[in-house]
């Protein structure tokens, strides 16, 4: 077997260019596609499709782009042959890290009437189940499946799966007024590790503070998808977008003594991949000195339509 991996979107909520964003990285992007040459490739929201034989899928949360990210991405498309039905998918099941809207938002392109599992932790189904517009999902047809954090279970893709805590913070719809808790070690913020029995890939785009347990954890997989929202903490602040630090949103930084690049630099992993990258982020052009920074300290970034096959 083998771990066949397909990224569907590599951006953080919002997308790049985001509708509404006429600053950082955005800015650029919406000129260049007036005007041919944009300084990255528009980017879609974070989610990645997994698979041991290539046949069935299971897709690592569901971003509102997932329509798009179906149709640019062949092996999602509804033509396997063995079965009669025409209503048919290669996607087995979707497997959720988060309650986060650019994560969830998508199972409501998946509401017409095809079987999935719906994969997470009990906390999780919980967000779920507070909004009712998730009911769309006939649950007939769409079992809630609970996943217990740190116990292994069966992808129908023909991989084994295991969810792990990772320090983070509920969503942003269910903050109210107050301030909540950014570094929280719930089953509300997990990473997913998939194997095929003899290699291991780990996605964490979520992840607010490197934990010993998370590089543990890490130590030794062949890739890690990595929470690459911000570059630096106060990035939105300093650019005028916003008054958030990553700190703030629960997301760690690339860069820093306590960001991602210093916390993982002695933890050996084949491939190490930022995604979940903010439209704020200079990682986005490739000749940034931001970028020539992550790819010294030999990490990737990850774009729409990366394809790994480990
Ligand atoms: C995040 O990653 O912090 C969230 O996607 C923010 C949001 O819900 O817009
Ligand atoms: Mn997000």
């Amino acid at each position: 077997m083998a771990i066949l991996i397909r990224v569907l979107g590599a951006a953080a909520g919002g997308g790049l260019p985001q509708w509404n964003c006429a600053g950082g990285e955005s800015a650029a992007v919406w000129r260049g596609l007036r005007e041919g040459a944009p300084s990255a490739p528009p980017s879609s929201q974070s989610s990645v499709a997994i698979s041991g034989d290539g046949r069935r899928w299971s897709l690592l949360n569901a971003s509102p782009d997932l329509r798009a990210q179906i149709l640019a991405t062949p092996a999602l498309h509804p033509v396997a042959a063995e079965e009669a039905a025409p209503r048919r998918s290669p996607i087995k099941e979707v497997v959720l890290t988060d309650g986060d809207v650019d994560h969830v938002a998508g199972l409501l392109t998946l509401r017409e009437k095809t079987p999935f599992r719906l994969i997470a932790t009990r906390g999780l189904h919980a967000t779920l189940a507070r909004n009712p517009i998730f009911n769309a999902l006939d649950p007939a047809l769409v079992p809630r499946v609970d996943a217990a954090l740190d116990a292994p279970f069966a992808l129908e893709s023909g991989l084994e799966a295991r969810l792990f805590s990772t320090p983070g913070k509920i969503p942003l719809y269910e903050e109210g007024g107050a301030a909540p808790e950014t570094d929280l070690e719930t089953d509300g913020t997990v990473a997913v590790e998939a194997t095929d029995g003899a290699r291991r890939v780990v996605y964490a785009p979520c992840c607010a503070r490197v934990t010993d347990a998370f590089k543990a954890r890490v130590a030794g997989a062949d890739a890690l998808f990595f929470d690459g929202t911000l570059y630096h903490d106060d990035e939105l602040v300093v650019s005028g977008l916003g008054a958030k630090t990553g700190r703030r949103m629960g997301h760690i930084s690339i860069s820093g003594e306590d960001g991602a690049m210093a916390a993982l630099r002695d933890v050996a992993v084949g491939r190490k991949i930022f995604i979940h990258i903010n439209n704020s982020n200079p990682v986005w052009r490739a000749e940034s000195a931001e970028a020539r920074q992550v790819r010294a300290a030999g990490w990737e970034i990850a774009f729409d339509g990366m394809e790994l096959s480990l």
